[in-house]
């Protein structure tokens, strides 16, 4: 059943996140709850609809239509800390959006199949590879991955912030992602279980699950798997929320047993 819970992304990232803890860094990969909102009024406009019904395609493409580049361009600080205890292999990059996870993983070494519904996205993520130089590391492939879903199986699968304010199936496409990890590799998903008090009260209506609600969520066979992080991160927002609050992220690190 499309789970339609799970909406507008805020991923405000303070230097204490960060696995470098470069000044650089601080600001990395902000996912603007503020501007996704007003993507979401832009749509209604367009549509004179609840933008809600908008199909996903459309919407994502609209929400990537608005400006040049709407995320930072660095790397989601908690994957950048997961990968670096893996050997590179093959990723799967669950909502790769613009790209920049799976240009970081690909210049660690991983061969990377990036995923996203638009095409917008992908084709900014494509230029971006080939400007850095890790084109040849990076399969980009368009799904709506409540549909459809990448081929093979990896060793390491990550899905940050994959959430949308419009029909997303995540459940289906998280159990999608514990088959496509290979023995001995990784599933990493990252998601908002918390937003400060004016965002929550400004949409009662968004669900966020925790990481144990994740975890279930898995369904992952007994005995297959190790849990290794089931936790809400706490960090302070900042950039364009500075001063908003606490957000809370749910990481679930699950390993496939060799
Ligand atoms: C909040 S953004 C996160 C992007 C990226 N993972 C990041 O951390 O910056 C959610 C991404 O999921 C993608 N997405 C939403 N619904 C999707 C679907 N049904 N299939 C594939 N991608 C989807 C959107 O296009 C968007 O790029």
């Amino acid at each position: 059943m499309p789970d339609h819970t799970l909406h507008t992304a805020t991923h405000d990232i303070a230097s204490a996140d960060l696995a470098d803890g470069s000044a650089a860094a601080a600001t990395a990969h902000e996912h603007d709850v503020a501007a996704a909102l007003t993507s979401h009024g832009h749509a209604a406009a367009q549509t004179a609809a609840d933008p809600t019904t908008m199909p996903p395609e459309q919407f994502w493409n609209a929400r990537y239509g608005e400006s040049d580049q709407i995320w930072s361009g660095q790397p989601n600080p908690v994957l950048v800390r997961e990968a670096a205890r893996l050997t590179p292999t093959t990723a799967l990059d669950l909502g790769c959006g613009e790209g920049a996870d799976a240009i970081w993983l690909a210049g660690q070494g991983w061969q990377v199949t990036a995923v996203d519904i638009s095409t917008t996205a992908l084709d900014r993520g494509r230029a971006q590879a080939d400007a850095v130089g890790v084109a040849d590391r990076i399969d980009w492939q368009q799904h709506d991955l409540s549909e459809t879903f990448a081929s093979g199986s990896f060793g390491l699968v990550s899905a940050q912030f994959l959430q949308s304010p419009v029909a997303l199936d995540r459940e289906r496409i998280l159990q999608n992602a514990v088959a496509a990890v290979a023995p001995n590799g990784c599933l990493v998903v990252v998601g908002h279980a918390e937003f400060p008090a004016a965002l929550a009260e400004a949409h009662p209506e968004v669900e966020l699950p925790s990481a144990a609600e994740v975890l279930a969520s898995l369904r992952l066979p007994e005995g297959e798997w190790i849990t290794e992080i089931v936790a809400e991160e706490s960090r302070e927002a900042s950039g364009v929320h500075a001063g908003m609050g606490t957000l809370v992220d749910s990481v679930v690190v699950v390993r496939r047993r060799a």
